[in-house]
Formats: C-alpha cells, sequence, structure tokens
C-alpha cells in the first residue's frame, strides 16, 4: 500500500496552495482530485481572468460564524505574497475597481503557476479520482480507499470546497467528512447569488434586461454601492451579488437607484420653481430612459413638475431612492460563486487548520464556514488558508 506524508482532496486553489508549501518542507505529497482536470473554477473565475486577490484584504470582508477565525491566516499569507509569486511568474495583471486585481489575459496563468510550483517540488496529482471510503487508524495514520488505490497517510488535508456550480465538479464531501469525523456544520446556502423575481415582476421588468444602474443596495445595516444588473430572470451585478450574501429568503432588499440625489429634494425645489419640465425629461438625465418607463406610467411622466402633487412626489422619491424587494428566489448554486456556511470555524485552529478533535486532519479554503466578499477575497482565504495548513502538514 502506498504510502504519503499528506493527502490533500480537491486540487482547487486552496489544495495546490497547500501542496506546494507542503511539499518545499519536503513532504511527499498526493492531491486526489475528482474532476478530470485540476483548478477549474480559477479558470472560469473573474470571466476567465481571474480576479486573484484585492489590495484591500481584511478580516471584515468575510462572512463567518466565528469573525475572528480568519485573521491569523491573512496575517501570515497576505495578499502581497500572493502578489509576489504572480510576479515571479511574470503574470500581467491589472487593478479593475475597488482593489480587485485580475490578469490581463487569461485565468490559465494563474492554473499554471500553482502546477508549476506544485511540479517544482514533487507533488503527485491524481485525477479521476472518487474516494470511496476514508477512515483513521488506531496508530493516528489516515485510510483512504478510492476508485483507484489504498493509500495511507499522516495528514489528511480536506480541501474540496462548496456546492456551487455542480458541473465544476462540486461535491458535498467535505461536509460529509466534517459529519463522520463529528465537526459541526453550519447550514448551507449559495452565496453571491442572482435574485430571480417573482413571475408578476418579470413580467414588468424582464424587458429592462441587459440595463446597468449604479445603485445604492441595502439589507439590515449594510450596504454596496456598484452596478445592479436587470437580467431576464431578475437582478444581478456586483451590489446584488454581494448584498445576496447577506439575506435569506423572503428577506427585504433596498436599492436605492439614485444614491446621489435625494429625488425627494430635487422635485420639490424644481416644484417651488415652477418648473415646467415634464418628470420624463428630469428623471432621463439621470436614469436610462427605458427604466424610468417601467417604473412610473406614461399619465405621471407626461405631468410637469408643477403639477405634480405632494404624494405624487413622494411616491417617486420612495420608488428611486428606496424601491424594496423582496428575495423570494435566488438562482441557487448553478451560478452562485460561493457557498455560504460550512464546516464550523470554532472546532479548527485559525493557525493551522488542524480539527482540535482529530489530530491530522485539517479543512481549508470554501468548504469552511469562511465566505469573502465578491472581488479576489475568496481566493485570497483558498491562498492564506491554504498556505496556513501547508506549514505544518
Ligand atoms: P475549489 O472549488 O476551487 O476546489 C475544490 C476542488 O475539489 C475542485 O477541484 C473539486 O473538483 C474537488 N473535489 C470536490 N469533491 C471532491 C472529492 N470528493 N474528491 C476529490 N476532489 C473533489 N473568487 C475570487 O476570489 N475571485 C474570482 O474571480 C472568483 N470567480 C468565481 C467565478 C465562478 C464562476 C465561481 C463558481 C467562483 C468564483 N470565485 C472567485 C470563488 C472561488 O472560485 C472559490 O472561492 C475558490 O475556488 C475556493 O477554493 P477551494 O480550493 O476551497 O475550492
Amino acid at each position: 500500500m502506498k504510502t504519503f506524508d499528506v493527502i490533500i482532496v480537491g486540487a482547487g486553489a486552496a489544495g495546490l496552495m497547500c501542496a506546494i508549501e507542503a511539499g518545499k518542507r519536503g513532504r511527499k505529497v498526493l492531491v486526489l482530485e475528482k474532476a478530470n482536470k485540476p483548478g477549474k473554477k480559477i479558470l472560469m473565475s473573474g470571466g476567465g481572468r481571474c480576479n486573484f486577490t484585492n489590495y484591500d484584504v481584511t478580516p471584515d470582508k468575510y462572512i463567518s460564524h466565528n469573525p475572528h477565525f480568519v485573521k491569523s491566516a491573512l496575517n501570515r499569507f497576505t495578499q502581497w505574497d500572493f502578489i509576489a509569486l504572480v510576479e515571479k511568474h511574470g503574470i500581467p495583471f491589472h487593478e479593475k475597481t475597488l482593489g480587485q486585481l485580475f490578469c490581463d489575459h487569461k485565468s490559465q496563468a494563474i492554473l499554471n503557476l500553482l502546477l508549476t510550483e506544485c511540479n517544482e517540488v514533487g507533488v503527485t496529482i491524481q485525477l479521476n479520482n472518487n474516494i470511496e471510503k476514508l477512515t483513521k487508524l488506531n496508530d493516528g495514520k489516515f485510510l483512504v480507499i478510492s476508485n483507484q488505490a489504498s493509500l495511507l497517510c499522516q495528514s489528511l488535508v480536506i480541501a474540496s470546497g462548496g456546492l456551487s456550480i455542480p458541473t465544476l465538479g462540486a461535491s458535498p464531501f467535505g461536509y460529509q467528512i466534517a459529519e463522520q469525523f463529528g465537526i459541526p456544520i453550519w447550514p448551507i446556502r449559495a452565496g453571491l447569488v442572482p435574485i430571480l423575481f417573482t413571475p408578476k415582476q418579470r413580467e414588468q421588468f424582464s424587458i429592462l434586461s441587459g440595463i446597468s444602474v449604479r445603485s445604492l443596495v441595502s439589507h439590515k445595516n449594510i450596504s454596496f454601492c456598484e452596478n445592479i444588473l436587470f437580467t431576464h430572470r431578475g437582478l444581478s451585478g456586483p451590489a446584488i451579488l454581494q448584498i445576496s450574501s447577506y439575506c435569506e429568503l423572503f428577506d427585504n432588499i433596498k436599492i436605492n437607484l439614485l444614491p446621489e440625489i435625494d429625488v425627494l429634494s430635487m422635485l420639490k425645489s424644481e416644484k417651488v420653481n415652477q418648473s415646467e419640465k415634464q418628470l420624463k425629461s428630469i428623471l432621463s438625465i439621470h436614469l436610462p430612459k427605458r427604466l424610468v418607463e417601467i417604473f412610473f406610467n406614461e399619465y405621471l411622466l407626461k405631468k410637469q413638475i408643477k403639477s405634480l402633487l405632494q404624494e405624487e412626489i413622494i411616491e417617486i422619491s420612495q420608488r428611486l431612492n428606496n424601491w424594496t424587494i423582496t428575495v423570494s428566489e435566488t438562482e441557487g448554486y448553478r451560478t452562485a460563486e460561493v457557498t455560504l456556511g460550512g464546516v464550523d470555524c470554532n472546532s479548527i485552529s485559525s493557525k493551522t487548520m488542524e480539527v482540535s478533535s482529530t489530530p491530522g486532519l485539517f479543512f481549508i479554503g470554501e468548504v469552511l464556514d469562511v465566505t469573502g466578499w465578491l472581488g479576489g477575497y475568496n481566493f485570497q482565504w483558498a491562498w492564506s488558508s491554504g498556505w496556513a495548513a501547508g506549514q505544518v502538514v
């Protein structure tokens, strides 16, 4: 039976980073991957250009039931460390917006970086691998039985990711292993995910498909000021994806379609000045004409501002500065970028990612109850947590 120092389950971002670090320490490392290729999500990420990290990584950009958990790993392997690796491999990159760093060319460059580093330190990657059974033996080693072989290892790292995009190889494997070893799991759900309209809203708004509006989207005490995108099925765009990670089904979100303009004050002062402009012409300065036409009826849009009634002004301003949508459904794991919830961080060492109750067993990356904002934060968590485990496995 073949024996390894370290077996890592999952050749994604976190698993490959952990493999590199363990390999650098002279450990004999095997990565078992279920899919026919490593790093499929890396290739898909950032619209094909991989948003690999962010200039502004701070713990408050992460959602977890233990908000302190991410601090140690993020402090020890920072965005600057990953940027240095990207520079070492001569990969050209740029800041797109809000500190988000993307490859100038294809995401493949980031995967090549990881595979080259793995190769340099003698890491073995086995694809098309299905683990059938996994047990901890009395001598502390782990026995891994797969469709390809029976293997032994001292350290076992679960880097199998979350449930988003099943077609890319996502599986509940990590949660099942956590359950097997009695580690609590927080309920999981899709995050960074488009919100679907109700059938009635779809009838009204699907004509706006393709329109993007910079908006302030809020839920409780969290807000994001970025674009929202109307689609055939609902709302997407960065501000919607971000807020989706903070709200549950049937929560209300508030959308301010004109965050820089207090519509109530604007219309009131135009009315005081006896403005003869039609409502439509005023609103169309600030918003796409098509959107204005869907949000208000023709009678109202043709009215001169001076003749708008007080209650009409209030209603218009509410609709634009405080449009409220109930999240009745999301696109789910089919298109979600991440999985919220997961393996309980209180059961894991924040320094090493080792399970406190099961020495030798580690969890890294998205399978943990750690979810970053949109903008490179999730990959940074994969790099940092993978690096942290890689120092000790
Ligand atoms: P990841 O999912 O990357 O890897 C897990 C690996 O385990 C996969 O290769 C899977 O096949 C394998 N696996 C699963 N079950 C297994 C089993 N039973 N046996 C063996 N192997 C198994 N983030 C970001 O920061 N910037 C971005 O630009 C994007 N863009 C983006 C686009 C899209 C479309 C998605 C879906 C997601 C993103 N993300 C992102 C999120 C980011 O991709 C994600 O958070 C990380 O890939 C998580 O890394 P992990 O290594 O934890 O899991």
